[in-house]
């Protein structure tokens, strides 16, 4: 049996959180036995390339950033689908050229691209699924295509929770969760950890309320709830000292961001915009509280998990990815997606209560150790290589 070489395929080349989970994973699987192909380039590609995993770029005249696949989108997604389905023919040459034996499309247009790639050659397509294929996200009708279509053309899923899992047809297909992990570092350097891993040590225990630091970490996308936020915060009794809004606008999401500078100025809240930052652990580490205020369902919410590892005590949403993590009360708090006066009151008990962020955190940081990525690639190269009934595979 061929040695594994996994090819993933990634439709962007922009660090949102699929392609950091991606580069997360892959550093935890074996070296050598892994590479990315994008169809764009970008900065994907210098990080991936810093930690040594093999990239390439392949393109043609199509552009996939000028399709998208969302509510509105059935159109817009037969329109691309030709000019997917060529850019996949290219890929499989690729593929083929990395000596793959499999595939994994990270994404709905990948997985799209890489049917026909893994069909030219000759390597079962594995999907590997950041987002719930659910109507909220893409309706009723796209959301069926899109999981019919994922059920037809790959042989095996990689769920990024199990309830992204559940919202896929897996009948008679491989199927696994793999969380997006968080690194730690191995265990023979547990007694360095603190050095590795605090790269800028935690200012201090959780502060007074009317000190308080507050982080919210993401991409700026309307789905991801920042507005909801900002105006829960206008509500609360004692406004934390400051807020960090720690994210990019990767897709046409700029007016967005615009937005919610009018809404911070309009309602003198202390907000600071930082833009993308490739590392937001620091902004973690020196934050007391991290809220996550998603408005649908999050398929997994790796910022929840980073935020733990870091020590913040958490606010995240339900339902979705964050109930697979957070224990409300014992290592952080849940509240309702879009319920904006909740979010006020899980934010007044935190600021108002210290002593309460120190248990939350405390306990936050051990359950973060669950989210090892080094579990999540010994989860994905065992069931990448034990993948059944690989009729197609060469060798
Ligand atoms: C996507 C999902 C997010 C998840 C990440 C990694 O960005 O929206 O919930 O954490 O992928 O799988």
């Amino acid at each position: 049996m061929a040695p594994l070489k996994a090819v993933f395929l990634a439709h962007t080349a922009a660090p949102s959180g699929a392609e950091l989970a991606t580069l997360r994973l892959l550093s935890a699987m074996p070296a050598g036995r892994t590479a990315v192909l994008y169809t764009e380039d970008g900065p994907m590609l210098r990080q991936m390339a810093a930690r040594g995993i093999e990239t390439r770029v392949v393109t043609n005249s199509f552009d996939s950033r000028a399709m998208t696949i969302d509510k509105a989108g059935i159109r817009s997604l037969l329109a691309g689908a030709t000019g997917l389905l060529r850019l996949g023919w290219t890929l499989g040459a690729t593929v083929r050229d990395l000596d793959a034996t499999v595939l994994v499309a990270g994404s709905t247009k990948a997985m799209l691209m890489g049917a026909v790639a893994a069909r030219r050659a000759r390597v079962p397509l594995v999907w590997h699924v950041h987002d719930r294929v659910s109507r909220d996200y893409f309706g009723r009708a796209l959301a069926l295509v899109i999981r019919v279509m994922g059920w037809v053309v790959a042989r095996g899923v990689i769920a990024n929770s199990r309830g992204t899992l559940a919202s896929l047809y897996t009948w008679r297909r491989a199927a696994v969760v793999a969380y997006p992990g968080v690194e730690f570092p191995p265990d023979n350097e547990t007694a360095a950890e603190e050095s590795v891993l605090s790269r800028e040590p935690r200012p201090q225990e959780q502060r007074p309320a009317g000190e308080t630091i507050i982080a919210v970490v993401g991409r700026l996308a309307p789905w991801k709830g920042q507005d909801l936020f900002l105006r829960a915060l206008a509500d609360v009794k004692t406004l934390p000292r400051e807020v960090f809004l720690v994210g990019g606008t990767f897709f046409d999401e700029e007016p967005y961001r615009a937005e919610l500078e009018v809404h911070a100025t309009a309602l003198d809240l202390p907000v600071t915009f930082t833009g993308h930052v490739d590392d937001p652990e620091s902004y973690l580490r020196h934050a007391d509280i991290l809220v996550h205020c998603s408005v649908l369902p999050e398929p997994f919410g790796q910022v929840v998990v980073e935020g733990m590892r870091a020590g913040c005590a958490v606010i995240a949403t339900r339902p979705g990815g964050p109930e697979e993590i957070v224990e409300p009360g014992v290592n952080g708090l849940l509240v309702t997606a879009g319920d904006r006066a909740g979010l006020t009151r899980a934010l007044d008990t935190l600021i108002a209560d210290r002593e309460l962020r120190v248990k939350l955190a405390d306990a936050a940081r051990v359950r973060s150790r669950d989210f090892d990525v080094a579990e999540s690639g010994r989860i994905v190269t065992d069931f990448l290589t034990g993948l059944p009934g690989k009729r197609w595979r060469r060798g």
